[in-house]
């Protein structure tokens, strides 16, 4: 079955700096990553692009297949196939809070990041549901936070010409996006490990994180 005893999962809210730390994260330790946001995002920019509305549930499914028919299941998962211009403009931004709230192509994603995962051994999964619904039993569960201003003044500069005042005005819709929806709503697992990094270099999270994995006795 899938090996959760081998997977580091890492949630949070939107521009919580989980990307960055789970890269940096990843290459310290030698373990494979896999960006869960991105499936959600490429399933977003597809329905997108062929004027799908991202809202309608049989649409987004029936677009799952179809990609999952025509590509690999690595297409939607790790390939380079998609660049960050068309994953995080502000209308996918927009788009994969409604994708992402449709049961039908969460199960999808979960039984293909658990193949993923299954492949890869040992590896950090991040995302909004990885410790309390991919992997709820996995050894490590991180919930990286910050402030909403924080997580804003971060992502600035990252999203194009964006004021600050426009980046977190969409952190604030994402986080209520991301915590309010009925299926798989974001929320620390009760077994995480909640790193507020508001106040927090990447060097100092990374110690609390590799720290952590050595109190639960997990060695890389
Ligand atoms: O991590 P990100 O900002 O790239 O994720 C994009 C969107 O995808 C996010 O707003 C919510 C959704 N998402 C999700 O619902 N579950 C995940 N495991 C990962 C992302």
């Amino acid at each position: 079955g899938v090996s959760p005893h081998l997977v580091v999962a890492v949630d949070g809210p939107a521009a919580a700096g989980k990307t960055t730390t789970c890269k940096a994260l990843s290459r310290r330790f030698g373990l494979g990553y896999l960006e869960s946001g991105r499936t959600y995002r490429i399933i977003a920019f597809e329905a997108l692009r062929r004027g799908l509305p991202p809202d309608n549930p049989v649409n987004v499914v029936d677009l799952c297949d179809e990609l999952l028919r025509e590509s690999r299941e690595q297409d939607l998962l790790t390939s380079g196939r998609y660049g960050s211009a068309d994953l995080r403009s502000p209308s996918v931004n927009v788009a994969v809070s409604d994708v992402a709230r449709i049961h039908e192509l969460r199960k999808r994603v979960t039984e293909l990041v658990r193949l993923w995962a299954r492949h890869q051994g040992r590896c950090i999964v991040e995302g909004r549901d990885i410790g309390t619904v991919v992997f709820p039993a996995a050894p490590v569960k991180f919930y990286l936070t910050a402030s909403p201003e924080e997580r804003a003044r971060r992502r600035l500069g990252q999203e194009g010409g964006a004021s600050y005042e426009e980046v977190l005005a969409d952190v604030v819709r994402r986080d209520e996006a991301d915590m309010s929806r009925a299926v798989s709503p974001l929320v620390p697992a009760d077994d995480a490990i909640v790193i507020d990094t508001t106040t927090m270099d990447l060097e100092e999270v990374l110690a609390r994180m590799g720290a952590a994995c050595e109190r639960r006795s997990v060695t890389f």
